[in-house]
């Protein structure tokens, strides 16, 4: 047996959320709707129709799902607040929304768990959609002003603030490919979307900086291991630089770099808008930040194809990676190789994580001095639980020790990665697919909403407790 591996002092254990995924109490004390209102209720857009009216019933459970979280020995909580129940027109500050996340920060603290606050996890206004949604730039100042009414509300308890989850899922899959909510397939739009998302980024950064100079801020960005199928192939080649640019540097570039890649804007030139960037964009969003965010799930083999094969090739699309019918993804196959996968099909590659962190460390990160998250991992797999709803989930339990030693490894390669939080606490909302899918270390009975942690839960409280992975 080899030696366990120890994490470093101060490294932060967590489990995360996101509140459309779990609050459920969707329609009380003044929510608004919000996109994914609307998108689960479109006939065919979301796995039986489910929706997130209940979910798992966290807006009134939140007392007793803290006091598991520190039964589990967590020392972190990464949640997002609910824009439309803060602003259910997108603009109007209702109290009583705010006062939710009062309670919950309150909570969290009183159980030593650190609360850190993502502030958009794809639930947008369904009032700001309607006047223009992320395509339109007023949208990026909307957000600033909703930055701000929560940093006033809970700036005073929250140090870590992450201002967007994944905005390649909201751009790409919202306006684009249609997977997500809003459900829009242009694709100018969503390279607009993309743009706009990152300049309230910047714009909310400054905002929230100026407000109070103390606070740790970030973003978190979606990341895939790219490789081509052929590795001496040109064309295989390109197709992985090209999905590599557009899932791993898209966001990256502008952010780190102050400029959108030229390859990447090559590859989607016919579709982008003339008159997206304003001048001084660009120094906006890469204002400097404290935190990059990483979630990491799995990756791809990609072959580069002729132009009628393209979309006719077997495609593991993934719900957060690009896909085949994704912007820029023309001329590119996706592998469906025989190769160990979770219950959503993705595959299971952890050195892909230790790679990724080197590279983000060595060519965006380190340079900046802006510390590494990994403010996701985890995987879905289709559990089984016995008569007293327990799940034995091995599955997700190797998945997760194995990312774990993925993320050690970075560190010992010299790479300082500051935390770990693990997707997710609770199952819950998986969007497209619904409750179908289930990330959580703890089972949700939806028929009860009990609460019942499943074995990798254990085995992450005595992880999470000794600051070693065996
Ligand atoms: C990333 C997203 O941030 C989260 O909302 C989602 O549930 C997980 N990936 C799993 O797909």
């Amino acid at each position: 047996m080899s030696a366990p591996k120890t994490f470093p002092d101060g490294f932060l254990w967590g489990s995360a959320t996101a509140a459309y995924q779990v609050e459920g109490a969707a329609w009380e004390d003044g929510r608004g709707a919000c996109i994914w209102d609307t998108y689960a209720r479109t006939p065919g857009r979301v796995h039986e129709g489910h929706n997130g009216d209940v979910a798992c019933d966290h807006y009134h459970r939140y007392a007793d799902d803290v006091a598991l979280m520190q039964k589990l020995n967590l020392g972190a909580y990464r949640f997002s607040t609910s824009w439309a129940r803060v602003m259910p027109d997108g603009r109007t500050v209702n109290r009583a929304g705010l006062d939710f996340y009062s309670r919950l920060t309150d909570e969290l603290l009183s159980r030593d768990v650190v609360p850190w606050l993502t502030l958009y996890h794809w639930d947008l206004p369904q009032a700001l959609e309607d006047a223009g949604g992320w395509p339109s730039r007023d949208t990026a100042y909307r957000f600033v002003d909703y930055a701000a009414a929560v940093q006033s509300a809970l700036g005073d308890r929250i140090n870590f603030w992450t201002t967007l989850n994944e905005p390649w899922c909201s751009a790409f899959l919202g306006y684009g490919s249609g997977r997500h909510a809003p459900g829009r397939t242009d694709g100018a739009d969503a390279l607009r979307a993309a743009h706009h998302l990152m300049l309230g980024h910047g714009l909310a950064v400054q905002d929230l900086r100026s407000r109070d100079s103390s606070l740790t801020l970030g973003l978190t960005l979606n990341f895939a291991d790219v490789t081509p199928a052929d590795p001496q192939e040109p064309g295989d080649l390109d197709a992985a630089r090209r999905i590599d640019g557009l899932s791993n540097r898209y966001f990256a570039e502008p952010l780190f770099h102050g400029a959108y890649a030229p390859d990447i804007l090559e590859d989607v030139r016919e579709l982008w808008p003339a008159d997206l960037v304003v001048d001084g964009d660009l120094e906006v969003i890469s204002t400097p930040t404290d935190v990059l965010g990483v979630n990491y799930y799995s990756g791809n083999t990609v072959r580069g194809v002729g132009p009628d094969e393209a979309h006719a090739a077997a495609d593991q699309a993934r719900a957060d990676g690009p896909a085949s019918d994704s912007v820029g993804s023309e001329h590119v196959e996706f592998l469906a190789l025989d190769v160990e996968r979770t219950g959503m099909g993705w595959e299971v590659r952890p050195q892909g994580l230790t790679q990724l962190l080197v590279r983000l460390d060595r060519d965006y990160t380190g340079p900046a001095g802006t510390a590494l998250y990994v403010t996701e991992n985890g995987a879905a797999y289709d559990d089984v639980p016995d008569q007293d709803g327990f799940v034995q989930d091995d599955e997700r339990l190797r998945y997760v020790r194995e990312h774990l030693g993925a993320v050690h490894d970075a560190i010992e390669q010299g790479v300082e990665v500051k935390g770990y939080f693990l997707w997710s606490l609770l199952d819950n909302f998986e969007w497209a697919f619904g409750y179908d899918k289930r990330f959580g270390i703890v089972r949700v009975d939806y028929d009860t909403l009990q609460r019942i942690p499943k074995a990798s839960a254990r085995w992450y409280a005595e992880v999470a407790g000794s600051h070693q992975v065996e």
